[in-house]
């Protein structure tokens, strides 16, 4: 490592800001080379602090400092690289502060920077100080004012938070805007945009009757694209104010689009700004998934305008405060729009393939972290999914009553606060009248916890006792785990497929249950059900009712009865993943002992069963027949083997779309329809069915019926959720077939740089035996650009992080490539390139081989001259 000043940040050393800042009026003179910014803050000294004011910049070029108007000698501050320090301030005092920043050197994207020519800014988490000198920590909050000057015909379109309270048009063609935000905030929710945008409007009306402005601002040509997101901008406000009783509190919300972003979206006040990835959807441009992404994300950002925006975090170790508690919100949503286990299920899936391996590597972190060095480095699936885990365990536990009851009591105690998790779960013991200390540990303690179940039914006193034993692996520094507070929800299964009623022993009086929430709170416990008539077989974290990770002692038997029968959609499901996961690592041992693979027809006819069933909802049934993922599988090896599981699983693939040929067909035949595409759920619920039976159909070689489909289906489809589901099939096969679909594909779509990172990505996840080389290709396409975040995630994110068996190949060019970007990427963008390492972070997996090569990849990116902190933190914490 060389040149990286290291300083990490720790919860415990908190102290409180030495100045409150009651209001900040803010003017820009907008220019992509030369902006000056000029500040005043109205400052009060925080009577519990001490000490002199101390501001955060970033890469700016300070101008002057006046304090109530006169000019600050040189020797009253001092300026370092990353703050300025002002002594012998008055009590209360106006400090101006003026600026000169570069928007158009911005490659950070982090601060205000270019998109497309648009100014926009970024900044959570700590952007802000790459405006303008401030306290820049989210427990400072104040109202703002903000005047914009910029070019009246390059950048006609001026907003920022709150509402716009005068405008004119000045000198030299130039124009002027001033907008005033009412609400409190602290400076990660100030926005500011300037541009030559489009605007699609439409209004709402809210259950207590005010109206409210709506617009959403892209660039031109994208004006037919917004209708999606905004239909679920006034569904979530709907939703909110019937789920919880909030209501939006200002007469104008506003969302911009833009191209160059990098993360999803970003929740300022009333002035939300979104990659353009997850705002513009047409039929022709977005898949079904994507259509469903944008709706989550609209909601999601709008959610937080009180989950993170009236209430937000005191300091970033609380993230999870808002982001864990608005991703629960917006996955309700979700499932109240769409199907709800069919949305467990995703979510599911997500949290396994992302957060769990996070947690089981040298990443993990409590949901609440106690030190970082970088936060950007922490907005984790730790942090949002298994966030969001923890406040659903809560209301498992408390029931959707008294949770909605403890959400009442938060806002009515912290509207306009900054406060901390703590608060949060204080909120809810005190409106439910529980003790939740014990549950607290999931906010400190990282790790999976593992659950291992055994049972055993007593014939003579018609008892069935369920035995739990939890364990949450050492993760990378903390030791001494203690047992969790796990709600454990079950059913036992009949013989017949019936659940039977659950009587706990001690617990005679309820009556009538079949699913029970049980409290699991130590090492071990049992749990005794009497009145059990017959032998059942037990159904356990139903709904996945508690995020861990469990090992039972099913039979392959018992496994395809709860595929069968489970009336928890979740664990009908999680028992086809598992079956499937037990059959894929049985075959990886058979290749690696090296003898001939053979096929198991159970599993198939189980599934076969399933397709039978015309009660199942398509996109369940869809989820029902998706193999668990190779990462998945992989991730259950003590040394993990990519190249022996992605064999396996195709071979698995490949025999149950033998087995099932005729099904599949008939399913591909008779999900078609006629009709328009719409995006709706039940509608995508049968484009997935027919593509996941596509998908079969497409694993047999020389089956040239198959290939007929997958090519007609390219060809004739109406919409992208079909055409991509064919051009990823065909983009894996080698040949004519692959090149001429992705050769039309490029031509039909060059004009949407969307579109293209579809097409960059079908390429980077390509099975095709040169995947590699056709990536590194590719980055010399005129389309593809380091500078956009999109495009560096389409296509090498997708190969390092979504075509495992290659990224792994034994000759280490894959953690090479990686590296070599992320080298690359460090000098442009530190965010992205940090948040590209993950793959590398897992050699502890692997084996010796694997380890040594990427080992030494993770100590190159190290010995890389004037590293980011975020790069540092990652790959130093990689290799410990
Ligand atoms: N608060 C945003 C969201 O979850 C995420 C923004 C994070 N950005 C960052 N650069 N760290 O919706
Ligand atoms: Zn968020």
């Amino acid at each position: 490592m060389k040149n990286v000043q290291v300083n990490a940040i720790h919860l415990k050393d908190y102290i409180a800001p030495s100045f409150l800042v009651n209001h900040v009026d803010l003017e820009f003179i907008l220019e992509p080379k030369k902006t000056i910014v000029t500040s005043w803050l109205k400052l009060t000294r925080n009577p519990d602090v001490g000490g002199p004011l101390v501001l955060d910049g970033d890469e700016l070029r300070l101008l002057s400092i006046k304090v109530d108007g006169k000019l600050l000698e040189t020797s009253k501050y001092a300026q370092d690289n990353s703050s300025l320090t002002v002594d012998g301030l008055p009590d209360t005092c106006v400090l101006e502060i003026k600026t000169e920043i570069d928007p158009a050197l911005n490659t950070q994207l982090e601060g205000l920077y270019l998109s497309g020519g648009n100014f926009c800014t970024q900044c959570e988490a700590e952007g802000f100080r790459r405006i303008t000198f401030y306290p820049d920590r989210p427990d400072v909050m104040a109202t703002y004012t903000v005047t914009m000057h910029a070019d009246l015909k390059s950048h006609p379109v001026l907003l920022s938070n709150g509402n716009l309270i005068d405008q004119g048009v000045g000198k030299n063609g130039k124009h002027w805007a001033r907008w005033h935000d009412p609400f409190p905030k602290p400076c990660y929710l100030f926005a500011l945009v300037a541009g030559d945008l489009a605007c699609y409007e439409d209004s709402y009306h809210s259950g207590s009757g005010q109206d409210v402005a709506l617009k959403i601002f892209v660039e031109h040509g994208n004006e037919d694209k917004c209708a999606y997101a905004m239909d679920a901008l006034k569904r979530s406000m709907r939703w909110d104010e019937e789920r919880f009783g909030l209501e939006y509190d200002l007469s104008i919300f506003n969302i911009v689009a833009v191209s160059d972003f990098n993360m999803g979206a970003m929740e300022n006040k009333s002035l939300n700004i979104f990659n353009s990835k997850c705002v513009l959807a047409s039929s022709d441009t977005a898949t079904d998934l994507e259509f469903e992404r944008i709706e989550a994300i609209v909601a999601h950002e709008y959610f937080h305008n009180w989950t993170g925006n009236r209430v937000t975090c005191r300091d970033w170790f609380q993230l999870s405060l808002k982001e864990g508690l608005t991703v629960y919100r917006d996955q309700e949503f979700t499932s109240d729009m769409r199907s709800a286990p069919v949305k467990r299920i995703q979510d599911v899936r997500t949290l396994r393939a992302r957060q769990f391996p996070e947690d089981a590597g040298p990443l993990s972190h409590p949901i609440r972290p106690e030190t970082y060095i970088e936060i950007n480095n922490f907005y984790t699936a730790t942090i949002y999914e298994k966030g969001a885990e923890v406040i659903r365990m809560m209301q498992e536990i408390l029931g959707r009553d008294g949770f909605r009851k403890g959400v009442d009591l938060y806002f009515e105690r912290h509207d306009n606060q900054a406060v901390t998790c703590e608060d949060f779960v204080v909120a809810m013991e005190d409106a439910n009248d529980v003790d939740l200390k014990h549950f607290r540990l999931w906010y400190s303690q990282a790790g999976t916890p593992e659950v291992d179940t055994t049972w055993s039914y007593d014939e003579v006193n018609k008892s069935f006792t369920l035995n739990l034993t939890q364990y949450t692996p050492v993760a990378h520094g903390q030791e001494g785990k203690r047992p969790l507070h796990i709600p454990m929800t079950v059913g036992l299964v009949g013989r017949d497929g019936k659940d039977l009623p659950l009587i706990l022993e001690g617990e005679e009086g309820k009556q009538g249950e079949t699913s029970k929430t049980l409290r699991f709170d130590q090492e071990q416990q049992s749990f005794t059900f009497i009145s059990v008539d017959q032998c059942p077989v037990p159904s356990i974290n139903r709904n996945f009712s508690s995020p861990i990770k469990l090992s039972t002692t099913y039979s392959d038997d018992d496994l395809r009865f709860l595929m069968e029968n489970d009336s928890d959609a979740f664990s009908r499901w999680d028992a086809s993943q598992n079956y499937a996961t037990r059959l894929v690592l049985r075959m990886v041992k058979t290749i690696q002992e090296g003898t001939e693979l053979e096929y198991d027809s159970n599993y198939a006819q189980a599934l076969a069963r399933n397709i039978a069933d015309e009660t199942l909802d398509p996109a369940f049934l869809a989820q029902m027949l998706s193999l668990p993922s190779i990462d998945y599988v992989a991730e259950q090896m003590q040394v993990a083997d990519f190249a022996a599981v992605d064999q396996a699983r195709t071979f698995l693939k490949a025999g149950i779309a033998r087995e099932l040929y005729e099904q599949f067909l008939e399913l591909y035949m008779c999900g078609k329809e006629n009709t328009a595409y719409s995006p709706d759920a039940v509608s995508a619920g049968k484009r997935a069915i027919r593509n996941v039976a596509l998908g079969f159909l497409g694993t047999l070689k020389n089956d040239p019926k198959g290939l007929d489909l997958i090519v007609g289906q390219y060809e004739v489809s109406d919409n992208m959720t079909d055409r991509m589901a064919a051009l990823t099939l065909l983009a894996s096969m080698e040949g004519e077939v692959g090149e001429k679909a992705l050769k039309s594909f490029e031509q039909r779509y060059s004009h949407d740089t969307l579109v293209m990172d579809k097409w960059f990505a079908v390429q980077a996840i390509s099975k095709i035996p040169d995947t590699l080389g056709q990536v590194k290709n590719l980055l010399t396409h005129p389309a593809f650009s380091y500078k956009n975040p999109n495009k560096v995630r389409a296509l090498i994110g997708s190969f390092t992080g979504a075509n495992p068996a290659k990224f792994h190949a034994d000759n280490g060019e894959g953690y090479r490539f990686l590296a070599d970007s992320i080298i690359h990427l460090n000098g442009i963008n530190p965010q992205v390139a940090s948040r590209l390492l993950s793959p590398l972070g897992g050699w502890r997996r692997m084996d010796g081989n694997h380890q040594k090569m990427m080992k030494a990849e993770l100590q190159r990116i190290l010995d890389t001259e004037n590293l980011s902190k975020d790069v540092f933190e990652v790959a130093s914490k990689s290799l410990a």
